[in-house]
């Protein structure tokens, strides 16, 4: 399936067209977020602060009266730029993530039975909290076979290169692309033997993650939201599991015997996702 998915596009015309398109998205959504900053000015009290924008209106503000480093950056393009960053890496990954994440408990229903019985055990009806996640063995396994199966972002942010440099012994010319091919690296036989097979088994009891387990990225810039998003998503499994315990989800008929988990190839390589399905609770 990596091989389908990789052989379906001519990769580098496919990234460079989405680089450019992304762009032109990019400066409209930057005059809606321009436009929320100047609301947010308008209104600005600095004793109360309201949501992230503020928090940004505040840090500036110091930045400018203590003359701090770094302050010619913090420009309202700037500062707009950021929140479209957040709202693109953030929400669409954690998003599509929650899909594959839904599919997989009505797909798998012996390991939606498995969490049900973890979650039973360990909390009960009690409210999860981020000191539970290294209790709930199965749950984080489950999350980490998720990101390594079908990783929302099948490909790193491209790069590009400000020197002639080698990458393992590959010599790559100054001002070229360089995107990491996350996908290919989660379906590599050589890092996780059946690599096709859905088995969060193999991550049940390791305390380290492998090192080819990279649906965050790696190096300097890794994502930030990395914490953050495995908090969401551990605390979106466990109470979505504790609040439908007398009704398991299946898929319906019509899904059970088609769907292949196969995701959608589309235009947009940035994003993994599924194709369409639909879930029943069950009485
Ligand atoms: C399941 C959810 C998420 C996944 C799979 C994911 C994945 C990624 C990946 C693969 C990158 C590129 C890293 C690289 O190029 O090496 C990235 C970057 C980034 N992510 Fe996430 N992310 C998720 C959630 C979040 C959340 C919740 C936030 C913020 C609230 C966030 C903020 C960012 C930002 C700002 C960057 C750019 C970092 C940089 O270029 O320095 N992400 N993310």
């Amino acid at each position: 399936m990596s091989i389908k998915y990789s052989k379906s596009m001519d990769f580098t015309h496919k990234v460079n067209a989405l680089v450019s398109d992304l762009t032109t998205q990019l400066i409209a959504k930057e005059d809606y977020t321009q436009n929320i900053l100047k609301i947010h000015e308008n209104t600005y009290d600095e004793s109360l602060c309201r949501d992230f924008c503020d928090m940004f209106i505040a840090a500036k503000r110091k930045a400018e009266t203590e003359c701090l480093p770094g302050v010619q950056w913090l420009t309202d393009v700037n500062v707009s730029a950021t929140l479209v960053d957040l709202f693109i890496a953030g929400i669409e990954t954690s998003f599509t993530t929650i899909q594959w994440l839904l599919l997989f408990m009505a797909y798998f229903e012996d390991w939606q039975q498995k969490l049900r019985v973890e979650i039973d055990e360990v909390l009960g009806d009690r409210v999860a909290t981020m000191q539970d996640r290294p209790l709930m063995h199965c749950v984080q396994a489950f999350l980490a076979e998720s990101l390594r199966y079908r990783t929302a972002a099948p490909i790193g942010s491209p790069r590009n290169t400000l020197l002639d440099t080698t990458i393992a012994g590959h010599p790559i010319a100054s001002q070229t692309m360089v995107v990491q091919h996350t996908y290919n690296m989660s379906m590599n036989e050589k890092y996780w033997p059946r690599s096709s097979d859905f088995d969060p088994g193999r991550f049940l009891d390791k305390h380290v993650r492998p090192p080819a387990f990279i649906p965050f990225g790696t190096g300097r810039r890794v994502c930030i939201g990395e914490s953050l998003a495995l908090n969401i998503m551990f605390i979106f499994v466990v109470r979505f599991l504790q609040l439908t315990r007398d009704h398991p989800i299946r898929l319906t008929h019509k899904y059970r015997t088609d769907h292949t988990l196969e995701p959608l190839v589309n235009q947009n390589i940035f994003f993994l996702v599924p194709t369409d399905y639909e879930i029943v609770f069950e009485k």
